[in-house]
């Protein structure tokens, strides 16, 4: 017979798998890439559990009951079991749909660690709604508990965003320098007509068409281009290291245009 202990040590022992192969996806892809990954693995373990054991039991249940047989109670606790786990891991995939748009969840050196902490604390916040579903009073100390992994979560993202930019360019930089990098390697998906075919508008609406918008977006790009890699997406458009040194020192000495 399969008992709570037995469901929680296998959730226990994916969980550790997962994370592990987390570690390696976020050191082999881009952070972006190796969060997508993770998202797709979860997911198919999801439909893979639906697919190859609830069902399946289910109609092995009913072919036995019309049989006039008794079916094997296994049947009913693998399901179960199953079910427990994809209700447990719906909340870490939805924070890895949503995490693609909001770099400092996967762009930090410790984006793996990131994941799972978060991961971990859906987990206590769904086991406090599950266990308020069944009508039972539920643990509170759940919430601080959960509270523990986001807030570790956030001083790691921060730790690493205050860490210096690699690179700093050896002279002061002009803005028409800025702006000869941005048209060859951020205005091809930045303006509001993009040439790149994916896209028919600019990609959250940042545009970099006109001096003052690129002004106007001078700590963004210092955020996404010169602290982080996050941008060019996937360096598609292959900015250098002194190029992003040159946007760095530019915005460090104050963004000025003339
Ligand atoms: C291949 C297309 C492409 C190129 C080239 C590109 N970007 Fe982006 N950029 C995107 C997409 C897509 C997003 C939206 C990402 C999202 O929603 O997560 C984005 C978002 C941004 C944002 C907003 C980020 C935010 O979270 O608010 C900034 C700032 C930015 N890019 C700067 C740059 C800079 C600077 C360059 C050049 C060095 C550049 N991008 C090159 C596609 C591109």
């Amino acid at each position: 017979m399969i008992s709570v202990f037995c469901t929680a040590r296998l959730a226990a022992t994916g969980f550790a798998l997962l994370v592990l192969i987390t570690y390696g996806f976020c050191h082999v892809f881009s952070g972006r890439g190796a969060f997508l990954q993770v998202g797709a693995l979860v997911g198919s373990i999801m439909v893979g559990n639906v697919l190859f054991i609830i069902i399946p039991n289910q109609r092995k249940t009913v072919d036995a009951l019309i049989a006039g047989r008794e079916p094997d109670p296994i049947w009913g606790y693998q399901a179960k079991q199953r079910s427990i786990h994809n209700n447990y891991l719906t909340l870490p995939v939805v924070f890895v749909m949503l995490s693609n748009h909001y770099s400092f969840t996967y762009q930090t050196k410790w984006n793996w660690l990131i994941l799972a902490g978060v991961s971990v604390a859906s987990f206590l916040v769904r086991h406090y709604f599950n266990a308020m579903h069944t009508g039972a009073e539920p643990d509170w100390r759940l919430w601080p508990a959960a509270a523990l992994p986001i807030a570790l979560a956030a001083v790691l993202t921060l730790a690493d965003s205050y860490s210096a930019p690699s690179a700093t360019a050896e002279k002061p930089i002009s803005f028409t320098e800025v702006r000869v990098i941005v048209e060859q390697r951020c205005h091809v998906c930045h303006s509001a007509h993009p040439k790149f075919p994916a896209f028919s508008e600019p990609p959250k609406g940042v545009m970099f068409d006109t001096p003052s918008q690129i002004l106007q977006y001078s700590k963004q790009i210092f955020a996404q281009a010169v602290k982080t890699h996050t941008m060019p997406l996937n360096n598609i458009t292959e900015i250098t290291e002194a190029e992003r040194a040159a946007l760095g020192s530019w915005i460090t000495a104050g963004s000025r245009t003339n």
